[in-house]
């Protein structure tokens, strides 16, 4: 498919509240609850911007590099940052803000792979991304170093 479409088609942000259910007994969200989070979102990212249905490839690794706490608001972002030929890679990232404080914190960053699936449930394939501002561009140029990765990760399992 030589159909490029911008990367702002795909942006979405989902604002959730933490509540005392999501968390431990240290009173911080559960790690799988974030995960739960960021699969859902990447999935409606890639379907903005795919229109299919899709499915999740994989995830990249997950670094918690701080901990929402009951009473705080999580707000994840995410963008399809990269194409492959019915892939689609969505970069996530969510922090959490303290209503008290007003004050943000990155949370964790990811990225997800998402596959276009037609209508007898085979992949098929999704229009590429262009990106438009600075923080995008990064995004797009460092996407093949890390499909290359993910590949190379594929091949050492088979
Ligand atoms: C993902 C899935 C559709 C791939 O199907 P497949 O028959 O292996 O198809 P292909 O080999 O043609 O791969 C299709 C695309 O997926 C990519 N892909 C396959 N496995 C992948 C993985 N583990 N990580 C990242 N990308 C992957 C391929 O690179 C290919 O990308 P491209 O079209 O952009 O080049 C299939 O493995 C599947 O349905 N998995 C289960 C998905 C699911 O149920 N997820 C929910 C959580 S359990």
């Amino acid at each position: 498919m030589t159909e490029k479409i911008p990367m702002s088609t795909s942006r979405t942000i989902q604002s959730k509240l933490v509540l005392p259910p999501d968390t431990n007994h240290l009173g911080t969200i559960f790690g799988g609850k974030v995960v739960a989070y960021i699969d859902e979102i990447a999935a409606i990212c890639a379907m903005k911007h795919a229109n299919t249905t899709v499915v999740t490839a994989s995830i990249d690794s997950v670094d918690f590099v701080s901990s929402a706490r009951a009473g705080d608001v999580l707000e994840l972002e995410a963008v399809v940052s990269s194409t492959g030929r019915s892939s689609m890679e969505v970069y996530i990232v969510v922090k959490s803000m303290n209503l008290h404080t007003g004050e943000w914190e990155l949370t964790t960053e990811s990225f997800v792979t998402m596959v276009a699936l037609d209508e007898n449930n085979k992949p098929t394939p999704v229009p590429g991304v262009f990106p438009e501002t600075e923080e995008e561009k990064s995004l797009f140029e460092t996407g093949p170093a890390r499909r290359e990765h993910r590949k190379q990760r594929i091949e050492m399992k088979h």
